[in-house]
């Protein structure tokens, strides 16, 4: 697979290119901050409705906002540490539950884009240790591009496998592979940029890659983008396990 990182593991990073990560950082945690309330009560009023005894079918639905909100106020606790340099927890990751949960997550997105979902996963996978939060985000990142890439009629393919070649010693393999136009060459050492985006104001904000790469290398990690076998892109993300 080719491939080419705008930022070497452990090499120097442009002042430029630190200062822009940490203005998206500050907006990031400012954002974070903000909606923590709000959706806390959100949490709130979710959890009184379930208290009132709704029938199986409000039950269900209810139940799904409940979590759906907590992995919110999760996902916003990470970044809120993140920002005051806190290590998120590491614990061991059920990858192949965290995988199918990003898919799910994302499969109402995929059905209106007319796009067909599909995982890979060998059991078993290594065990693996990390911020499993972080995984899921990382895949969410990767698999909403794809989805957007793919277009209607399109695919997107989620795989996991152990990798003992990753260049980084043994490692969790994560890839996301799409029937998209695929990355040129030359945009390979752009798209991880922040804020940098090909897409509509509306549709895309340019910081879905520099989150998960900036997630990946929290772990260790790195992603490269390829060409897929399909003729589309292919993101592989690589863990290692021990560390
Ligand atoms: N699977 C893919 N196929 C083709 N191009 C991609 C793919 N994934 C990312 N890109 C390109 O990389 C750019 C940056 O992606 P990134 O996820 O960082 O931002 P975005 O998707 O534009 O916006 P955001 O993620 O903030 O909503 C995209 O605008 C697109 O041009
Ligand atoms: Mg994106």
């Amino acid at each position: 697979m080719s491939g080419r990182l705008p930022l070497r593991p452990g090499g120097e990073i442009e002042v430029a290119q630190r200062e822009r990560f940490a203005a998206v950082g500050r907006v990031a945690a400012t954002i974070a901050h903000e909606l923590g309330t709000p959706l806390n009560s959100v949490l709130g009023y979710t959890q009184l409705l379930l208290q009132e005894e709704p029938d199986a079918h409000r039950r269900e639905k209810l139940a799904i906002i409940e979590s759906q909100v907590r992995r919110m106020i999760d996902t916003i606790q990470g970044v809120l540490d993140r920002t005051r340099g806190r290590q998120t927890p590491h614990a061991e990751v059920e990858v192949g539950a965290v995988i199918d949960d990003a898919v799910a997550t994302l499969s109402p997105l995929a059905a209106t884009a007319g796009v067909t979902l599909r995982t890979s996963i060998p059991v078993p996978l290594p065990p693996y240790r990390g911020d499993a939060i972080a995984v899921r985000q990382i895949l969410i990142n990767l698999v909403k591009n794809s989805i957007e890439a793919a277009g209607s009629g399109g695919s997107v393919e989620v795989a996991a496998r152990a990798d003992a070649e990753a260049g980084i010693g043994p490692a969790l393999a994560l890839e996301v592979s799409d029937t998209g136009p695929g990355v040129a060459q030359e945009e390979r050492a752009l798209i991880f940029e922040p804020l940098y985006t090909t897409k509509q104001a509306e549709n895309g904000t340019g910081l879905g890659l520099a989150i998960a790469l900036g997630l990946a290398r929290e772990h260790g990690g790195r992603i490269v983008v390829g060409d897929g076998a399909s003729g589309g892109a292919v993101f592989c993300v690589s863990l290692p396990l021990e560390r």
